[in-house]
């Protein structure tokens, strides 16, 4: 008896301990890839080991991607790109999908004005111009090192051996095999049935994969691939043509680049609102001191939600694609209009966001997005966040390409002030336009101290990537967490309207959430399963490097 009793107190300790054990990431002394799937994530790590740098190991990243996670790795989709070279030189490429020429301002509207259900979500009309090859090929040619056909190379021979089902994959294969029916009128691969464990080849995506890795960028907005894409959208009632592919290109752009405290910040600029939200609420939090606020409290829920509320009001009047719309952005980041803005925020009551507009200046996606972060031996970073929109994007699969095309047109404001799929609301800054690009959220950042590199990061998540990469940040710098613990602690969004926290479940206590209630907050609980999916790597002080591969998905570090 006495026996039994010494084993179950050991074991209550013992099982104690390892619960309350922080979550400590993969750590390595040299290089490492975190992305949604270990294959991808070990195709990139093989080319650097070869020698490649960061951005070749982007290419081969993104590449198998669009073989091994189909849901958001594309070839018919877009993003956007943030990197820092070992010498200090930081820059970022926007692959973002824009309109077809034909795209007009009320295109998913009816008769009387209202938005046609669907029709910007799902189906040919959905589908933006793809800009992902574009923006591997500009990447590879302005800054990788090795031959691109030995960076495709991978992914062909993934798609040709097959991967293999996860948990998470057959779970969400379940859920979509219906609209993969209804929108293809037919089975594609992705809807057969498929156990966890099952292998899935892709062997029309290897055919795509063969030719852009023989003929180059050229095949898919010029050659055959495009010949058969627009062939095959037309035949679906789309409005896509080869002068849209011809035309589109993927552009440099200036990242954001902004001070919080000691860090230095470069994020994404228009046309994602990435990097400009993330500097208004990191600015607007900075004079609270938030580490003192204890992690997740009341106080620390109430500060983010307030300066996110303000931000988004913002993001809804003012944001657009920057090569069309005159943005304000040196007059949205500024101190004294941050100040200004946050002036109305009262510890003792929340801000009702009816009462909160866009600010007077002077002068939701989905989950369906990925983020992967990389660092090389050499010392350089890169930051990647690529999308279809929703998962699967408009569910259009091309059997002769063997890919998905996103419905990115539904990041426009579809009808201005009535809210997308994620619930953001928009204005003319982000109304429709031929070849226009559609705002985005998408946050892939860099984080810089005394001039040295301190963290990659980025997540998937619509409008919840910006909030879900702050609290990321935040976890790390203000409560000294490792990235792993930073990545899977539990988080919150708020993005003015509707004017709602959402809060992960099991994650907040009841204390918690009945004190921010009687404070004047709703709080949504149920709807949030899950906020944001973040892979980061973490520069430790010995410069190791620490992975934060999310745990909300199939997400996975690999280094060495
Ligand atoms: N499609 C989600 C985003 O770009 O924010």
């Amino acid at each position: 008896m006495k026996r039994i009793l010494i084993v179950l107190i050991a074991s209550t300790l013992f099982l104690q301990c390892t619960y309350n054990k922080k979550p400590v990431g993969l750590i390595v002394d040299k290089a490492m890839v975190v992305s949604a799937r270990e294959e991808a994530s070990t195709i990139g790590i093989d080319i650097l080991k070869k020698g490649g740098n960061a951005f070749d190991a982007m290419v081969a990243t993104e590449f198998a991607l669009a073989v091994s996670y189909q849901f958001a790795g594309n070839l018919g989709g877009g993003g956007f790109m943030v990197y820092r070279t070992n010498k200090g030189e930081s820059g970022a490429l926007d692959f973002r999908e824009k309109a077809p020429m034909s795209a007009s301002r009320d295109m998913y509207l009816d008769s009387l004005g209202n938005a046609i259900s669907d029709k910007s979500k799902k189906g040919a009309l959905a589908i933006g111009i793809p800009g992902t090859v574009a923006g591997l090929f500009a990447t590879h040619k302005k800054l990788g090192t090795m031959p691109i056909a030995d960076l495709i190379q991978p992914s062909i021979d993934l798609a040709k051996k097959g991967i293999i089902v996860t948990e998470k994959q057959a779970k969400r294969l379940a859920k979509y095999q219906a609209e993969f029916r209804e929108v293809n009128g037919k089975d594609i691969v992705l809807s057969l049935e498929y156990k966890v464990g099952d292998t899935i080849k892709f062997l029309q995506l290897a055919k795509t994969l063969e030719r852009l890795s023989n003929v180059g960028v050229d095949d898919f907005y010029k050659g055959e691939t495009a010949n058969i894409l627009v062939r095959e959208l037309n035949k679906r009632g789309g409005n896509m043509t080869l002068e849209d592919l011809n035309r589109y290109e993927a552009k440099w752009r200036k990242p954001i680049t902004f001070k919080y405290k000691d860090l230095e910040i470069i994020s994404m600029t228009l046309p994602s609102s990435g990097g400009i939200c993330l500097a208004q609420i990191l600015k607007s939090i900075e004079p609270y001191q938030a580490k003192e606020l204890k992690h997740n409290s009341t106080k620390y829920i109430q500060l983010l939600t307030e300066a996110e509320r303000r931000s988004y009001a913002d993001r809804a009047h003012y944001l657009g694609d920057i090569d069309f719309v005159n943005t304000p952005i040196d007059s949205l980041t500024d101190d004294a209009y941050i100040t200004q803005r946050m002036g109305s925020f009262d510890w003792n009551k929340a801000t009702k966001s009816s009462d909160i507009s866009h600010g007077k200046l002077n002068g939701y996606e989905s989950n369906e997005t990925t983020h992967y972060s990389i660092v090389d031996s050499f010392g350089n970073a890169v930051s990647v966040t690529t999308t279809l929109n929703g998962g699967f994007g408009s569910k259009v699969f091309i059997d002769e390409l063997g890919f998905f095309l996103n419905n990115e047109m539904d990041d426009f404001s579809v009808k201005l002030g009535t809210p997308n799929m994620f619930g953001l609301v928009g204005a003319e800054a982000n109304s429709i336009r031929p070849e226009k690009r559609m705002l985005s959220s998408m946050t892939p950042t860099i984080v810089t101290e005394n001039g040295k590199l301190k963290m990659v990061v980025g997540s998937p998540g619509g409008s919840t990537i910006i909030t879900s990469v702050l609290q990321t940040i935040l976890n790390i710098t203000e409560f000294d967490m490792g990235m792993q613990e930073a990545v899977a602690e539990p988080r919150f969004h708020h993005q003015w309207l509707p004017d709602v926290v959402k809060m992960e479940p099991n994650g907040f206590d009841k204390e918690t959430i009945q004190a921010l209630k009687d404070l004047g907050y709703t709080i949504d609980i149920s709807n949030s399963i899950v906020i944001g999916k973040v892979n980061a790597i973490l520069v430790l002080e010995n410069g190791q490097l620490e992975g934060g591969a999310d745990p909300r998905g199939d997400e996975t570090a690999v280094g060495y």
